[in-house]
């Protein structure tokens, strides 16, 4: 049972990209964590981060050959200007949850809309990396992996 992860443009930074606003964990940190809570459950994590939008899509396209059977996504900045990855997402039909580290409505006009949350499962925001883990125990719970 595989898990896809994916994370947008920038937050490679995370650690040292406005820690205030984003956190203090680093990328490998968070990945690292969920990778674990995956395995408890028996389940598999793969996790994938890019700046470029068609790399994002590619890797969604992929994910309905290979295993994946739910999608957690923080699309950081193309949450609020990309259709492309909401077609890619919605063409693969894999169910998805968006998370954003911060909390969006809270923060300027422009991220106050999502192309993508419409299509989502749910949609997670404010709490930070924890965000992460529970979207990726609520995926591993609503397929039923063990000990989820
Ligand atoms: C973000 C929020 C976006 O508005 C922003 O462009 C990001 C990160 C978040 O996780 O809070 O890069 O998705």
């Amino acid at each position: 049972m595989q898990i896809l992860v994916l994370h947008g443009p920038n937050l490679n930074l995370l650690g040292t990209r406005e820690p205030e606003v984003y956190g203090a964990q680093t990328l490998p940190e968070i990945d690292a964590e969920l990778s674990v809570i995956a395995a408890d459950a028996g389940a598999k994590l793969v996790s994938f981060q890019s700046n470029h939008e068609g790399a994002l899509v590619d890797r969604i396209q992929a994910s309905r050959g290979d295993g994946t059977r739910f999608i957690v996504i923080n699309p950081a900045a193309y949450t609020h200007t990309s259709v492309a990855i909401r077609d890619a997402l919605a063409a693969v039909s894999v169910p998805f949850i968006e998370v954003h580290l911060s909390n969006i409505h809270r923060r300027e006009p422009f991220r106050h809309h999502s192309y993508l949350s419409d299509l989502a499962v749910g949609v997670i925001c404010g709490l930070g990396a924890n965000g992460y883990r529970l979207a990726v125990r609520h995926a591993l719970e609503s397929l039923g992996a063990a000990g989820a």
